[in-house]
């Protein structure tokens, strides 16, 4: 059995799959290990690190390989290098990147999407999104920290006090719930958002202060929120429009599965906010909670500084390395399992929610169904049979709950 990891292709991309340190726990599930030379270079992994751990270091490391690991998808030149049946693990965002599942899918190849795993506790371990996002929440924290010119933390000196800086934190989902945990351990006095009914508790229980708004809260499957219709999306904006004009720092993690990010702050409300404040919009890359947030730059908007990240786990590729390694190495030790004689052997069992939940391409077909449907379009209808006295006509079809089809609707499973 091989286990081949692959070196990043993708601009900005410093994360590596695999660690030199849980290299050990792939050999002793009975893989070899083939690292692609270079692959842990921008995560400050030498290749003679792996090599030390275990692993060979070889420019044809895909060659033979049962299974190929990366963070982001293989280009269309490494998916053609691949045998027909190897099988992928990687983040793959489906819905944007649809020619990299067509290549997949031609290519014969088995492709699991990390963001496709569903998010029930068995899974937790194997969870790259949360562990990514946990990444994500404390460098933007860090990030106000660091752009904001003054101090978090309260200071009270023989010449005087100086005040804490006031962060509000807008989406208290686990990126969210990290930020405030960071902004709070430097000293900020932290006020969060969010439109589940159980982050209130949460917030509080970081040590922040739940803003609570006069609106219903906004529960969909498995725990996440739902979309806002415009009307309360206005109205949210509204009632946040004091809170973040009183803010030093605004730190937005809003997101709601498979949609573009929600707009909660619009270019109105940052420039009501003081002079030298700072914003920073982790979901700039999805559209955006701040309304003129560049992913990847930092714009000004009327007195505000106002960072958009952009693949901002890759901004910390050790820590995020690691843990996403962790959630790899977990991954594969559900697709691997003992034969007769007690040996082991790469057998994924499909019959596994974790393993046909994430799975988007398998022997030649996407078997992913909403990214079938908006790839290859509505099956041909099934020929109706002809109708007869005895029918009875069909009840009408409940409307379509939108969050059915989402890839990370998943059922909580507590
Ligand atoms: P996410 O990245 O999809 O969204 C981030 C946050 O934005 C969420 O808390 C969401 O409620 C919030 N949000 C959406 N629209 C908003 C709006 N208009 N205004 C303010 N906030 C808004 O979510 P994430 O962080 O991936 O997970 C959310 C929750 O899912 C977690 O807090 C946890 O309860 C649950 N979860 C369960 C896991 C498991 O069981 N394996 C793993 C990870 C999360």
């Amino acid at each position: 059995m091989k286990i081949a990891v692959a070196k990043e292709t993708r601009d900005g991309e410093a994360r590596v799959a695999v660690v030199p340190e849980l290299v050990g726990k792939l050999t002793g599930l009975g893989y070899d290990v083939a690292v692609e030379p270079g692959a842990g270079l921008h995560a400050l992994i030498a290749d003679g690190e792996y090599a030390e751990a275990g692993a060979t270091v070889d420019d044809a490391a895909f060659e033979g390989a049962d299974l190929v690991v990366s963070v982001q998808p293989l280009s269309a030149q490494q998916i053609r290098g691949l045998a027909r049946g190897t099988t992928t693990i990687s983040f793959l965002p489906v819905n944007q990147e649809q020619q990299t599942v067509v290549e997949l899918r031609d290519a014969g190849v088995t492709a699991h999407a990390v963001e496709l795993i569903p998010r029930i506790s068995r899974a937790q371990s194997m969870d790259g999104l949360s562990s990514q996002a946990l990444v994500a929440g404390y460098r933007c924290a860090i990030v106000a920290a660091g752009m904001l010119r003054r101090f978090f933390p309260l200071n009270m000196t023989a010449a005087g006090t100086v005040q804490a800086a006031e962060i509000v934190v807008l989406g208290a989902g686990v990126a969210g719930l990290q930020a405030i945990a960071t902004a709070k351990r430097l000293g900020a006095v932290v006020r969060a958002y969010d439109v589940r009914a159980a982050a209130a508790e949460e917030i509080r229980s970081m040590g922040a202060k739940a803003i609570e708004l006069d609106l219903e809260t906004l529960e969909g499957a498995g725990g996440y929120a739902r979309e806002m219709t415009e009307d309360r999306a206005d109205r949210q904006r509204e009632l946040l429009t004091p809170y973040i004009a009183a803010a030093d720092a605004l730190i937005t993690t809003a997101a709601v599965p498979g949609r573009p990010a929600p707009l909660l702050v619009t270019r109105d409300m940052v420039e009501q906010m003081k002079p030298g404040s700072v914003v920073v919009d982790l979901a700039s890359e999805s559209g955006g909670n701040v309304e003129g947030s560049v992913a990847g730059e930092v714009v000004r908007i009327g007195n505000a500084q106002v960072w958009g990240g952009r693949n901002v786990p890759s901004q910390m590729p050790g820590p995020a390395s690691k843990l996403y390694a962790q959630n790899v190495v977990n991954l594969v030790t559900l697709m691997t399992a003992k034969d007769d004689e007690g040996s082991s052997v790469f057998s994924p069992d499909y019959a596994d929610e974790i393993l046909s939940g994430s799975c988007v391409t398998q022997d030649g077909r996407i078997v992913h169904e909403p990214t079938r449907e908006a790839i290859e379009g509505a099956p041909a209808p099934e020929p109706e049979p002809a109708a007869t006295s005895d029918d009875v006509p069909d009840e009408p079809s409940a409307p379509q709950d939108p969050q059915l089809d989402l890839p990370y609707d998943q059922e909580a499973d507590q």
